[in-house]
C-alpha cells in the first residue's frame, strides 16, 4: 500500500498510475498440476483472480484492463480444457450481467468470437450492450484472440472499404489502421503484465503494444494477488517512457 500514501502525499512529481494494464493471464494449469490438481481446477482459480484483480484495478483507478483469457492458438487443447474455460467464461458473464448496476464497468471483447457456442456469443453481445452506457472503467475480454489474427482482419476490413468507397488505399494510417483493430477506441495499453515465468507475448496486442512497458513475475497467475499488481504499477511508475526520444 505504500506507493498510494505515496501517491497523494507527493502529488505531481510521481508518475501516475498506467491508464491501461493489459494481463496475461499464464500460469493456471502449472499451477493446478504443483497441487496434483487436474489442469481445470486451475482455471478455475485463475477465474477467481481475474475477479479479484478486475476489482483492485478499479480501486487503483485503472481506467482500462484488457485480460488475454484465450488465445487463437489455445483450440489446440484438449477438449474438456477448452469447455471448462468456455464454461468459466459463461459463468462470469452470468455473474457480470447480473452486477452490472452495482459495478458500472463497461465489458467489451477483443477476438472472433463467431466460434463460440450461441450461448456464449449471446451472453457476450449482451454484457457489451447492458454495459455500453458506463464510462468509469472498461474491461476488455481478449477470447479466441490473437494478434496477428487482428491485424489481418483490419487489413481485410480496409481493403473491403477501399473497393466499396473508391477511396485511395495508399492513404491509410496508423490511425486509421487503429481504429479498424478490436481495440478501436481503446487507448494503447501502458503495461502488459505476464505472470507464469514465461518472456513471451505469445500473440498478444501485437500492434497496441509499440510502446507498452512490460513486466514479468514468476509468480503463477492463479497467485497473483492485490500486492502482486501493486507491485507492478509500482515499477511501472519507476520506468522512464522515452518513446524514442531522450
Ligand atoms: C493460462 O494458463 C490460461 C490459458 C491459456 C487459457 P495456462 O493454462 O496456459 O497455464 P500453464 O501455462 O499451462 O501453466
Ligand atoms: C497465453 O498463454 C494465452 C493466454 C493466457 C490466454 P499460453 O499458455 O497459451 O502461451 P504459451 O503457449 O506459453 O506461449
Ligand atoms: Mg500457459
Amino acid at each position: 500500500m505504500a506507493l498510494f500514501k505515496k501517491k497523494t502525499e507527493e502529488t505531481a512529481s510521481v508518475a501516475p498510475v498506467p491508464r491501461h494494464v493489459a494481463i496475461i493471464m499464464d500460469g493456471n494449469g502449472r499451477w493446478a498440476t504443483n497441487r496434483h490438481l487436474p489442469r481445470t481446477a486451475g482455471h478455475a482459480a485463475g477465474a477467481e483472480t481475474f475477479r479479484r484483480i478486475a476489482l483492485h484495478c478499479r480501486k487503483l483507478g485503472i481506467s482500462y484492463l484488457t485480460v488475454y483469457a484465450f488465445s487463437t492458438e489455445n483450440w489446440k487443447r484438449p477438449q474438456p480444457e477448452v469447455e471448462k474455460i468456455m464454461s468459466l467464461m459463461k459463468d462470469y458473464l452470468l455473474e457480470a450481467l447480473r452486477d452490472m448496476q452495482k459495478n458500472h464497468v463497461r465489458i467489451h471483447f477483443f477476438g472472433d468470437l463467431t466460434a463460440l457456442s450461441p450461448e456464449l456469443q449471446e451472453l457476450a453481445a449482451e454484457a457489451e450492450k447492458e454495459s455500453e452506457e458506463f464510462t468509469d472503467s472498461q474491461v476488455n475480454l481478449c477470447i479466441n484472440y490473437g494478434g496477428r489474427d487482428e491485424i489481418v482482419r483490419a487489413a481485410r476490413a480496409w481493403a473491403i472499404r477501399c473497393g466499396e468507397t473508391g477511396e485511395d488505399p495508399a492513404n491509410l494510417t496508423e490511425e486509421a489502421f487503429g481504429k479498424l483493430l478490436y481495440s478501436g477506441d481503446v487507448p494503447d495499453p501502458d503495461l502488459i503484465i505476464r505472470p507464469g515465468g514465461e518472456m513471451r507475448i505469445s500473440n498478444f496486442l501485437l500492434w497496441q503494444a509499440a510502446y507498452a512497458e512490460f513486466y514479468y513475475t514468476d509468480v503463477l497467475w492463479p497467485d497473483f494477488d492485490e500486492a502482486e499488481l501493486e507491485k507492478a504499477v509500482e515499477v511501472f511508475r519507476s520506468r522512464n517512457r522515452r518513446y524514442g526520444g531522450v
